[in-house]
């Protein structure tokens, strides 16, 4: 049994007060009769909540695109710090977690989500999803770099890294590059650096696979997914109609 209001906020009928409004306007019944009191408890199995008649489905999946600010890390509790979850505390859905991690100072794409398996299928490191970051450097990033970048970096681990693939933006004391990565080793692209005697001073990620980051959400502010970012996500590359 769980209480009405959250059972609605959950399924994504609206937020807290929303829903608090939907059913003291009478336009939520539990088994064909309005609803009384927003703490009225039900079962999501086997009571029936309509809102105008049409059915509230208990919630299923639910994705949500992050714009994730520095300070925040990328699990489900707080460990050194406030977690990147505290800022979906409003957002329906039950079981959230992060598919995948950034480091605390990075900030940028991050999707929020309870769907395991999607998650599972944009991390395995067998699927090599292409991410791409925005990184400003310090150093000069050079041509030089681009090949050893592409040909594959020592960073420490058994094996050399994928190529990658770096465009330089702006080479200077402080270069702006955009790095596009097909594995998520710890601290990869600061590691990759490293590798070539160069420092990250800035992190962003900006993609991940079919995924692109939403510029008109600030950092800290999310938004779901639409339907076509979630098809296109589910849809393995290669897969699709295009
Ligand atoms: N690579 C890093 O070094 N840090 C991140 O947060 C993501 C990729």
């Amino acid at each position: 049994m769980m209480r009405l209001d959250k059972y609605l906020c959950e399924a994504g009928a609206g937020t807290r007060s929303e829903v608090k409004e939907l059913i003291r306007r009478g336009r939520i019944t539990v088994n064909e009769k309005p609803a009384g009191k927003p703490d009225q408890k039900i079962s999501e199995t086997s009571d029936s909540v309509c809102l105008d008649g049409q059915p509230v489905l208990a919630a299923g999946n639910v994705y949500y695109m992050l714009n994730k600010p520095a300070g925040y890390v990328s699990s489900t509790v707080q460990t050194d710090g406030p977690s990147v979850l505290d800022l979906l505390a409003d957002a329906p859905g039950k079981g959230l977690f992060p598919a995948g991690r950034l480091d605390r100072d990075t900030e940028g794409l991050l999707l929020i989500t309870n769907d395991g398996k999607l998650s599972h299928d944009l991390l395995s490191p067998k699927k090599h999803v292409e991410k791409e970051y925005y990184a400003k450097i310090e150093g000069i990033v050079t041509e030089e770099d681009v090949v050893r970048f592409e040909e594959g970096l020592d960073i420490g681990e058994k094996r050399r890294t994928l190529p990658a693939r770096l465009l330089i933006l702006q080479s200077g004391t402080e270069s702006e590059i955009l790095l596009t990565i097909r594995e998520g080793k710890f601290h990869q692209v600061k590691r990759m650096f490293e590798a070539v005697g160069k420092r990250v001073v800035y992190l962003k990620r900006v993609s991940m696979g079919s995924l692109t980051l939403d510029e008109a959400l600030a950092p800290g502010a999310y938004r779901p997914l639409t339907a076509d970012e979630l098809l296109a996500l589910k849809t393995p590359k290669g897969k699709s109609n295009e």
